[in-house]
Formats: structure tokens, sequence, C-alpha cells
């Protein structure tokens, strides 16, 4: 069975997604929920869930982020995961740290790529005039939010949306789009899935 650890900051509900599909129907085994954030309400969610769960707080190390990364990755390296999923990890990783994972760790990212790379996707959809929004999960590269697509999910942009509403549509795809990703990506599948 192949081992899987998922980086988040905050509230975690992709990770959630991730870890009871795993849980119910057995693709996988959630091994490690780590944050970047001790205060990230995701991690007592994995615990809930039987998951082990820890924190290594990224302010401790300022901006030294080979540093921090040198002590990130010594929780995952003992839960020797085969595929490290980032689920709402706002961290940008090195290129060392990606090279060490590269082949085995994805992340989802709040636009149907390579439009929007980055931050404030919605606002950037809806100021651009866009009749459609998403979220595209993909495998990580060096290169920020450019590494190959796995799947993307897509919604309406509806008259009279903001960011926040935009975002809640956005996500309700997002929860089905990373399990459907993962579940295929452990049996070695590399084709696209389209929501
Ligand atoms: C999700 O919308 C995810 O796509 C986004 O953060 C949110 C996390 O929500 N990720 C990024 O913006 C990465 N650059 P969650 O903690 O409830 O899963």
């Amino acid at each position: 069975m192949k081992r899987v650890a998922i980086l988040i900051s905050g509230g975690g509900s992709n990770m959630v997604r991730l870890v009871e599909t795993m849980q119910d129907e057995g693709y996988a085994t959630p091994v490690l929920v780590l944050s970047n954030d001790p205060a990230a309400a995701g991690l007592e969610k994995a615990r809930a869930r039987g998951v082990e769960a820890v924190a290594v707080d990224h302010r401790a190390f300022g901006k030294d982020r080979a540093a921090f990364e040198a002590e990130l990755v010594k929780p995952l390296l003992a839960a020797d995961p085969d595929v490290v999923c980032l689920a709402g990890f706002m961290r940008v990783l090195t290129p060392d740290f990606v090279r060490r994972f590269e082949g085995r760790m994805l992340n989802i990212h709040p636009s149907l790529l390579p439009k929007y790379p980055g931050l404030h996707t919605h606002q950037r959809a809806i100021e651009a005039g866009d009749a459609e929004a998403g979220c595209t999960v993909h495998e990580v590269t060096a290169e920020l939010d450019a590494g190959p697509i796995l799947g993307q999910g897509r919604v309406p942009i509806l008259p009279g949306d903001d960011a926040d509403t935009l975002a809640a549509r956005v996500l309700t795809v997002e929860h089905k789009l990373y399990p459907a990703v993962l579940r295929r990506y452990v049996t070695g599948e590399r084709t696209p899935v389209e929501l």
C-alpha cells in the first residue's frame, strides 16, 4: 500500500478529503500530516482521524528557507512516504527540497493552470472577465505551479461573484478532484482527470 504524507498550512479541508477517502476506500495509507504553522486547524482534524500530525514553525527560521526545510524534511523522511501531497501548503519550496521528492509530489492550485499561478487566483479570474474558473492538481517541479497537469475541475463564474463566493464554489470541486487524481496516481495512471 502506498504511503501518503500531506502538507498543509490552514484548515485542511482538502487534507480531510484525502485522508477520509484513503481510509474509506483503502487506496493508500495516510501516514503524516505536516504543517508550517502550529496553529493550523487541520492538525487536530488529522489527529482526530488517527493520523500523526506535526508542525515545523517556519517563523522560527526567519528568511532562511533552507534551514526551515532542513527541519521540515526530518518528520517527512521519518514517515517514509511514497507520495507527498501539498494541500493548501502556503510556503514556496526551494528547488533542493522539490528535487528530493520530484516525481512523487503533487499540489492542488485554485486556478485552471497555466492561468493564474501564485496568489489571488479567484480575484484575478473575476477581474479578467473569465466565464469559468477551477482548480488544478499537478506534479510539483522547481518552477512554481508549473509541473505536469494531472487533473482539472471547472466551475462557472456567476454574475455577482466575488473572490469568496467563487473560492467556495471552486473548493467543492477541489474536494472531488484531489482524491480522484491521487486514487489514480498511486496506481501509476497519469492521464489527466477532467471534472
Ligand atoms: C485551497 O483552495 C487550495 O487550492 C489553496 O489553498 C486552499 C486550502 O484550503 N492552495 C493554494 O492556494 C496553493 N498556492 P484547505 O486548507 O481547506 O484545503
